[in-house]
């Protein structure tokens, strides 16, 4: 690795009671993969990284794979990635704080630990980073990569890195990676995994710091970011991509491409329950014809991508509240059962050429219920945060850029 830099951080306050449990799981589990661990630090590295790239072979196959050898492929990444954190030495504090930041939730590295088993966010996302690569290369001779909010195990970079290394695909003089997390307990863990999968050539830099005003001295070629849950809500993705888009070169990309933000209206019961009944998981070629076809789609609520993200224009409200203004959406007036459907985003990420990931590929994707959007009824207690329109009304949204983001809507 060429060099580590760390920025020093406000006093961090933990410890809260209530993680008391959390602790003692996660403490057994860190035990118990040490425990499981009685191979040498070479054989160790060996089968972490043999299990790395061995997932990303079968997730650039252009062959058909079956769900469970993907499942078992990236179960065996996250056992042995989890090692490497173990070895990390994280402290109680460094490993379960979570707290709100300006710009969203900051998740624990305890957490995060999960979403390297993202099957197909990862395979969604690896494919179109690895196709972004391709083409960058075929015009210069070494590109600059920018991964912030990456977690403990930067799970959509590090294991496409070990597999380029293993097959030569593309070389440390060529990719050129930075890798930025504000959480203290997600850089040890990844500085301890860089080192076990030897990919310190490839990795310019760690840094920790806050991706929402982080400076890269250089000019980057592709921007690699996923900081969202379901509903676009919660976590600082758009914060991010719309403070660290101005640093990508003019023909430099962001990855995702397009996240497409949809509302519906729908029967929560056909959509959430009945279409499952007679599947083995929910991925959007599960999803039932006719549960689809049961949805009352509103259209689209927001479009993040390069171009509208350097377009965007911030409303700042009398309390400092920033909001952005999405779209205007006119409620159907055509719809009997309107009454009894509840209103759901979902997104669509397209993260590069033909490569996604959509609706029910992933928690990130899994439309999210909001139980306080309400259209030709009203709840019975109503509160101050219930929306209550009527069919043929106009609605406008907007997506707040607070601790807790998501989407706000008022009548036009
Ligand atoms: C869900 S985890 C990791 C997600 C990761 N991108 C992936 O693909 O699996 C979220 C991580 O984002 C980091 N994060 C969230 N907001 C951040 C911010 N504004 N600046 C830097 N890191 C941030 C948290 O510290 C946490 O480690």
């Amino acid at each position: 690795m060429k060099t580590y830099s760390s920025h020093p951080k406000a006093c961090l306050e933990y410890a809260e009671p209530h993680i008391d449990e959390l602790l003692k799981h996660s403490i057994r589990t860190q035990l118990e993969s040490l425990l499981k661990s009685k191979l040498t630090t070479e054989q160790r590295q060996q089968v972490l990284q043999k299990s790395f790239i061995d997932t990303m072979t079968l997730v650039l196959s252009n062959t058909q794979v079956e769900h469970l050898q993907l499942v078992n492929a990236f179960e065996s990444m996250y056992d042995h990635a989890v090692q490497s954190m173990a070895l990390a030495q994280l402290s109680q504090e460094q490993l379960t704080r979570q707290y709100v930041s300006t710009s969203g939730l900051i998740m624990s590295p305890h957490n995060c630990k999960h979403t390297i088993k993202d099957v197909y966010r990862i395979q969604g996302y690896a494919r179109g980073i690895d196709q972004a690569i391709e083409s960058k290369l075929k015009h210069s001779s070494s590109i600059t990569i920018l991964y912030p909010a990456c977690g403990p195990f930067a799970p959509l970079l590090l294991p496409l890195l070990s597999y380029y290394k293993e097959s030569t695909k593309f070389t440390s003089k060529q990719v050129n990676v930075i890798l930025v997390d504000v959480h203290p307990g997600a850089i040890l863990s990844l500085q301890q995994l860089v080192k076990d999968l030897q990919l310190d050539d490839y990795v310019l830099r760690i840094e920790e710091a806050d991706a929402t005003q982080y400076h890269p001295t250089e000019s980057i070629d592709i921007l690699v970011l996923e900081a969202m849950q379901h509903g676009f809500t919660k976590e600082g993705q758009l914060s991010i991509a719309k403070h660290l888009v101005q640093f990508l070169t003019i023909d430099g990309w962001m990855i995702p491409q397009n996240v497409s933000v949809k509302g519906m209206m729908v029967i929560g019961e056909t959509e959430f329950n009945q279409q499952w009944k007679d599947v083995d998981y929910s991925h959007s070629i599960t999803i039932n014809k006719s549960a689809q076809q049961d949805r009352v789609e509103l259209g689209e609520i927001l479009s993040i991508n390069k171009s509208t993200l350097l377009n965007m224009q911030e409303l700042e409200l009398q309390d400092g509240v920033k909001v952005i203004p999405a779209n205007q959406i006119t409620l159907p007036s055509d719809i009997q059962d309107m009454n009894k459907r509840i209103f759901a985003i979902y997104m669509h990420i397209n993260t590069f050429a033909d490569e996604s990931v959509g609706q029910y590929d992933s928690g990130i994707t899994h439309p999210r219920p909001d139980m306080t959007f309400y259209i030709d009824v009203k709840p019975r207690d109503i509160e101050h945060t219930h929306f209550v329109a009527n069919s043929g009304d106009t609605v406008q949204f907007y997506y707040q850029l607070t601790g807790l983001p998501g989407f706000i809507s008022a009548k036009v």
